[in-house]
């Protein structure tokens, strides 16, 4: 049976580079040959902005399917690469499904009809730590969470983590946690400096090695529908996308002696 990875992108703080970091690994791993599929889970949206544009507004949506039991939305990026569009009603998804019964498990029975056409789908989560993240631990095989470098950057840390550890012994063992991004990363900034080695001691190998730099350009990118790659390929943050894209890959799959280290 085919193996995808479902890898769900959340944090316990906002702007810390999810939607950068679902947009950047899902063009390079669709442009590697690994068919990808994009989930906006968020009702800011910006993750369907970057690819589909911020006015187009597809006929179905995400916020459906999760009431109403439809077929989740799909459409088509590029060769390899798909979207599910987020839309802003999705903000009031907590409250409506708040009393269903496996609530939680929703966005895994949407994505089992098409889960096996893909090698990767990857779940952009929104920042608030509710019902839509506990959905994406409960589909995900993968868990990978973004730290920008702040002086209470880890704070919140532990119990995304232990609320990843309760979904994990739960309703959903395969939930594995694959690392930890250091994001937004200033190379010349004391603090951040400080804050990535204070990541490192504390969370030993979980932290990738690749650091995504602060990039000026990134920022732009999404002004004009591309993601970093397709944008400035050469840029600072296409590079550290690339190179982490290679790390993620060979991390999957293998055994994670880390597991235990936080605890
Ligand atoms: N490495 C980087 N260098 C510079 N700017 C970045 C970098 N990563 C992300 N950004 C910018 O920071 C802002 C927040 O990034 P992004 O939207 O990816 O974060 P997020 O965690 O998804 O935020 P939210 O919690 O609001 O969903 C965006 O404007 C993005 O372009
Ligand atoms: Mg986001």
């Amino acid at each position: 049976m085919k193996t995808t990875h479902i890898i769900c992108i959340a944090s316990h703080k906002g702007g810390v580079g999810k939607t950068t970091s679902a947009a950047t690994l899902g063009s390079l791993l669709s442009s590697s040959g690994k068919k990808t599929l994009l989930v906006d889970l968020d009702a800011q949206r910006n993750l369907t902005s970057t690819f589909i544009g911020a006015r187009n507004k597809p006929g179905r949506t995400l916020y459906e399917a999760f009431c109403e039991g439809k077929d989740i939305p799909v459409f088509a990026i590029r060769e390899n690469l798909d979207i599910v569009p987020s839309s802003l009603d999705m903000g009031a998804l907590d409250t409506v499904i708040a009393s269903r019964i496996q609530r939680e498990s929703i966005l895994a029975r949407l994505l089992r009809p098409v889960a096996e056409s893909y090698d990767f789908i990857l779940l952009d989560c929104p920042s608030q730590m509710g019902i839509i993240t506990v959905n994406a631990f409960t589909a995900a095989t993968s868990l990978v969470v973004p730290i920008s470098c702040d002086a209470y950057a880890a704070e919140g840390l532990l119990q995304l983590l232990d609320m990843s550890e309760i979904v994990k012994s739960g309703i959903n063992p395969d939930l594995e946690l694959t690392g930890i991004i250091i994001t937004r990363f200033h190379t010349r900034r004391t603090l951040d400096q400080m804050v990535e080695a204070d990541l490192r001691e504390r969370y030993g190998k979980i932290v990738f090695d690749t650091r995504i730099r602060e990039n000026a350009t990134i920022v732009q990118a999404p002004i004009v529908s591309l993601d970093i790659v397709s944008y400035s390929p050469k840029s600072n943050g296409a590079m550290d996308y690339t190179a982490l894209s290679a790390e993620l890959l060979d991390r999957l799959g293998k055994p994670k002696p880390w597991e235990q280290r936080y605890q």
